[in-house]
C-alpha cells in the first residue's frame, strides 16, 4: 500500500489526496479520514490563508504584488502543529495565526494570491515539506493536492455537490465563525466566484485529478463520505 513517490524524498510516505470546490466538505472529512486511518491531515488551503495574511501585515495587496508575495512565500516560516484533541493549528513564524486566517478579508485575499504561477510553485514546494515533517503518511486536502502536489499519492477523491447545497453549507459554516448569517444570495455569488478562480486558473486549476475517486456529497453525511472513502482504502489493501 506505500505509495513510492517523485514529488516525496520520503518512499514510505503514504498520501491520500481530497480535492474538490469551495463548501464541498473538504476539510471536516478529511479530519475525519486521517483520524480513521491514524494519519495527520495537511489542509493546504491554511498554506494560502497564512501566506495571504503575513501578506496584507506587510501592507502588500494580493494582486499588484504578487512578485513580492511569490517571494515571500519561498522564504516564510510556516508550521503546522496538531493538538491533543487532533485540531490543527497554524503557526507562523511561531505566532498562532488559526483564527486569524479565517476571516472573510483572508478569505478573498487567499483565492486572489492563489492565482499567481509563482505563489503556486512556491507553495507546493513549501506543502510537500509540511507533508514530509508530518510523517509517513499523511491525509492532504485542496483543490490541486492530487493533480499537482502529490501525483503519485497511493489514493485520491474528488469531492462535489450540488452549488446550491455548497451555498447553504457555507452560510451555516459562517454562521458558526462569525455569529452571523449573510443571506443566501451573497454567499452563493462568493462561491460562484471563488469557483471560477479556482476552475479556470492556468497553473493547477481545479480539476478531478486522473485515477482520482468522485464522491457527490450533496445528499450524504461527512461521516457517509468518511465511511466511502475508508471502504475504497480497505478494498484496495485487501488485495
Ligand atoms: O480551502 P480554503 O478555502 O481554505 O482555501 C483558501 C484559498 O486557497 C482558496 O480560495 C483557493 C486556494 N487554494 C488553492 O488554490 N489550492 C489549494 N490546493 C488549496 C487552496
Amino acid at each position: 500500500m506505500t505509495a513510492k513517490s517523485s514529488e516525496s524524498r520520503n518512499a514510505e510516505s503514504f498520501v491520500v489526496t481530497i480535492d474538490g470546490p469551495a463548501g464541498v466538505g473538504k476539510s471536516t472529512a478529511a479530519r475525519l479520514l486521517a483520524k480513521e486511518l491514524g494519519l495527520l491531515y495537511l489542509d493546504t488551503g491554511a498554506t494560502y490563508r497564512a501566506l495571504a495574511y503575513a501578506a496584507l501585515r506587510r501592507g502588500m495587496h494580493p494582486i499588484v504584488d504578487a512578485k513580492a508575495i511569490a517571494s515571500l512565500a519561498k522564504r516564510f516560516k510556516l508550521k503546522f502543529h496538531y493538538k491533543q484533541d487532533g485540531s490543527l493549528q497554524v503557526l507562523l513564524t511561531g505566532r498562532d495565526i488559526t483564527t486569524a486566517i479565517r476571516t472573510e478579508e483572508i478569505t478573498e485575499a487567499a483565492a486572489q494570491i492563489a492565482q499567481h504561477p509563482d505563489v503556486r510553485k512556491a507553495m507546493v514546494a513549501c506543502q510537500r515539506r509540511l507533508a514530509e515533517e508530518q510523517g509517513p503518511g499523511v491525509v492532504v486536502e485542496g483543490r490541486d493536492t492530487g493533480s499537482v502536489v502529490f501525483p503519485h499519492a497511493a489514493f485520491k477523491f474528488f469531492l462535489d455537490a450540488d452549488p446550491a447545497i455548497r451555498a447553504e453549507r457555507r452560510q451555516r459554516e459562517m454562521a458558526r465563525m462569525y455569529g452571523t448569517q449573510p443571506p443566501l444570495v451573497q454567499v452563493r455569488e462568493q462561491l460562484n466566484f471563488r469557483d471560477r478562480l479556482d476552475r479556470h486558473r492556468r497553473v493547477g486549476p481545479l480539476v478531478k485529478p486522473d485515477g482520482a475517486s468522485l464522491i457527490d456529497t450533496s445528499h450524504l453525511t461527512t461521516e457517509e463520505v468518511v465511511r466511502q472513502m475508508v471502504e475504497v482504502v480497505r478494498r484496495s489493501s485487501a488485495h
